[in-house]
């Protein structure tokens, strides 16, 4: 995609669930930007794994800061947008934190099973995303990428071709098939801030126990597009690291 338009010169970036995984590697990468003006905050959940891995990430002249973030805790959000907004505002808001329900054969699911997961995957990018949007909207260039998955895509899921045929899960699934739908509301709705969703794909973590096929770099390929988009570029997309993704 060419840009046309002039770009901000420094950019402040936040990814949640960034002490390992793929938040992890999105921090890396965004930092490794640090000659064009990027800061990043790190936000974990647990101190000392989020100071230990901002300070891992701070190599090199990288600007990486830790943040205290637990994305199901209100208290815990306004204190991260309190913190960010004295150290000057935020351009791009990285909703990565996500987890799965333990493996049980789906008649077993009960609606419980839900409530821990639609907390961290679906409430908790409306709970950032309403708590730093007057923080965004400050922005010359705001954007907000959801990281989902193509479990959440109804294409992918029903793909005989695609892995995500073969996966079971009621919890999961819907979880980020929401997240979808929440993308496409939020980028109608919030003019002036770039809104997308983005599948990383099948990549070794710890959310697979490392079964994964890609690596963290691979799998951040797409977050990392829809992070640097340029002044120009599209709102209200699902993409992965080959490109547009169906939804
Ligand atoms: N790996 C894949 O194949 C794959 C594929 C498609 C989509 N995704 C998505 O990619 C994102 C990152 O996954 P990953 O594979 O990197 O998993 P991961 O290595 O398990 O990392 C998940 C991160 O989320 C954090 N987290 C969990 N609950 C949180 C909360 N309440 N508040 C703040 N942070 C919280 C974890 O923190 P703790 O260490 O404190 O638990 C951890 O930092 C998720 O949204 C996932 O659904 C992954």
């Amino acid at each position: 995609m060419t840009t046309t338009a002039a770009q901000p010169t420094s950019t402040t970036a936040l990814v949640t669930g960034a002490n390992k995984g793929l938040g992890r590697e999105t921090v890396r990468a965004l930092a490794a930007l640090a000659g064009l003006g990027w800061t990043v905050w790190l936000g974990a959940r647990d101190e000392s794994l989020g100071t230990a891995a901002a300070h891992e990430l701070s190599a090199d002249g990288a600007d990486v800061r830790y943040v205290a973030l637990d994305v199901t805790d209100d208290a815990s959000v306004a204190a991260a947008v309190a913190t960010i907004s004295a150290a000057g505002g935020l351009d791009v808001l990285v909703n990565n934190a996500g987890i799965v329900e333990s493996a049980k054969p789906i008649e077993d699911v009960d609606p419980a099973d839900f409530l821990p997961v639609y907390g961290v995957n679906v409430l908790g990018p409306v709970r950032m995303t309403r708590a730093f949007l007057a923080l965004l909207r400050q922005s010359a260039h705001p954007r907000i990428v959801n990281v989902s998955s193509g479990l959440g895509s109804f294409a992918a899921t029903s793909d005989p071709d695609r892995i995500e045929s073969q996966v079971t899960s009621l919890v999961d699934t819907s979880s980020k098939a929401a997240l979808n739908m929440i993308t496409t509301q939020y980028a109608k709705a919030l003019t002036g801030v770039k809104v997308n969703v983005v599948d990383p794909g099948y990549t070794g973590t710890d959310l697979n126990g490392h079964r994964g096929t890609q690596t963290v770099e691979e799998g951040a390929r797409a977050i990392i597009a829809a992070a640097t988009l340029p002044l120009d570029g599209p709102t209200g997309t699902f993409t992965e690291g080959a490109g547009p993704a169906a939804w």
